[in-house]
């Protein structure tokens, strides 16, 4: 296992596996299919993978640590880009094929429909992180810094559940079912971060040595 996952090639194949998505929107085009209404068609489905993809580099490190896989890790840039990508075709179906490029309205919407508005925001959160995805930003961020920026993808998957949930009326169980989702990767990793400052209070504390006297 450990050395299918560290192979360039298993790399390779999950690059063109997350193309698979982009390809089955636009199958049904190339092949003249019947599609009642196109705009949603496309803006649905890069709307579901841009929120699957954010739950798929969000699951990498816990998946890593419970499984023993730390080759896994070589993945999770990978799978945050995707999330991007799928989030730039979200988005620019809407200003090329909803808002026709109308800033003016696009801007209406953002203010007055709070489902835009929270969709906006987790796709603005995504791209600083994807701007400093790379080594040569996290050299320069530090890595303690990063860490902290790149925390934002929790944030942009939270607000992309809620534009979710806020956009269908009356199906709520898929949403419902990426909020389980993100509580628990989010209840998780806090879980992490607490045992860890509990290790670190304890260490700190530590046995007590006795004060040596100067006069000895
Ligand atoms: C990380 C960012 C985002 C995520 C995760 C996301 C996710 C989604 C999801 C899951 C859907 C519904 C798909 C379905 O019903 O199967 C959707 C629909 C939609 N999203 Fe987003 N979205 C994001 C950003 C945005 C942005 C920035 C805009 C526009 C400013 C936007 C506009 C829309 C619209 C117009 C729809 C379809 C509404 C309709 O059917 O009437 N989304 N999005």
């Amino acid at each position: 296992m450990h050395t299918l996952l560290a192979s360039k090639w298993t790399k390779g194949a999950l690059f063109l596996l997350c193309l698979g998505p982009l390809a089955s929107i636009i199958w049904p085009f190339v092949r003249h299919y019947t599609i009642p209404d196109p705009l949603q068609f496309i803006q649905h489905g890069t709307g579901d993978w841009t929120l699957r993809f954010l739950v798929c580099a969000l699951t990498v490190t816990p998946l890593r640590q419970l499984l023993r896989l730390p080759e896994l890790i070589r993945f999770r840039r990978m799978l945050g880009l995707f999330a991007f990508f799928y989030a730039c075709l979200h988005f620019t179906t809407y200003l090329v094929f909803d808002k026709l490029f109308d800033v003016h309205e696009i801007w209406k919407d953002v203010y007055k429909r709070p489902f835009i508005t929270v969709g906006f925001l987790a796709f603005t959160l995504l791209i600083p992180l994807a701007i400093t995805s790379t080594t040569g930003w996290i050299r320069r961020l530090g890595g303690r810094r990063w860490r902290i920026l790149h925390r934002a993808i929790y944030l942009s998957a939270v607000c992309g559940v809620i534009h979710y949930y806020w956009l269908v009326k009356s199906a709520v169980i898929r949403p419902l079912f990426y909020a389980a989702l993100v509580a628990l990767l989010l209840a998780w990793r806090l879980g992490q971060w607490f045992l860890r400052r509990r290790r670190t209070a304890l260490a700190g504390a530590g046995p007590q040595r006795a004060p040596v006297n100067a006069s000895q």
